[in-house]
């Protein structure tokens, strides 16, 4: 696996994956689970944050801690499945702004288009972590983080629940000074470039629109 590849096997992230997946998982159940993995994912996919120290008063004397030094975060969900990930990362990372990007996948040739292009206006002066649950054949990803760079953030970071290996081989590819964080690197795409066993259609069980 690329040494820019992240797989968080935490139980708990891996016990919500299960009931993910489940086809007998309902649209309200369903979100749920998208934001508490979003939101254990954003725990690890922050972990590089660099902390600075702070003198306080705690109410036994003064104390030299940690605080995070100054960095400023920006979320960019790619629409609309990644919509889903945003309350969950948001729990976390409450004042971090937050772009979107629109993009679906042409159902016959699979290739993203792009409909949707809003992000915070001080991008060079921030991370940004991209979110979508789903990493197929990447092109949806490759093209978000291409738009993403034009704006010149300080640096992006891909967060994803499933990932397939032709997306993460084809993501890395692209962008190979993204990191990508996922749940789960399944098995293939089957011939309508669906993730084997995946979870079916993200947005589809999301907002209940199938
Ligand atoms: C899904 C998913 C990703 C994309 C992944 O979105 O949320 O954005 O497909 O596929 P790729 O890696 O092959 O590009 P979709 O295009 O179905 O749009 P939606 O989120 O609006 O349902
Ligand atoms: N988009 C999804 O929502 N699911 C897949 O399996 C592939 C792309």
């Amino acid at each position: 696996m690329d040494s820019n590849v992240f797989v968080m096997d935490h139980p708990l992230i891996q016990h919500k994956l299960t009931h993910l997946r489940d086809k007998k998982t309902g649209s309200k159940e369903f979100r749920e689970l998208v934001s508490e993995i979003a939101t254990l994912m954003c725990y690890e996919a922050t972990r590089d944050l660099p902390l600075e120290d702070i003198e306080i008063e705690t109410p036994m004397g003064k104390a030299v801690t940690k605080v995070i030094a100054g960095r400023k975060l920006a979320f960019v969900p790619i629409l609309r499945a990644g919509l889903g990930m945003v309350d969950g990362v948001l729990n976390l990372v409450p004042a971090a702004k937050v772009g979107h990007i629109g993009l679906y996948r042409d159902e016959t040739t699979l290739k993203p288009v792009e409909y949707y292009n809003k992000l915070p206006s001080d991008i060079p002066e921030r991370d940004v972590i991209v979110l979508d649950p789903m990493l197929a054949t990447g092109g949806s990803a490759i093209d978000a983080i291409t738009i993403i760079k034009r704006s010149c953030p300080k640096s992006i970071k891909f967060m994803c629940i499933i990932a397939a290996p032709e997306g993460i081989e084809a993501l890395t590819a692209a962008h190979p000074d993204v990191h990508v964080y996922c749940a789960s690197v399944d098995s293939h795409l089957n011939d309508i470039g669906y993730i084997v066993p995946g979870l079916g259609d993200a947005g589809d069980r999301i907002f209940g629109t199938k």
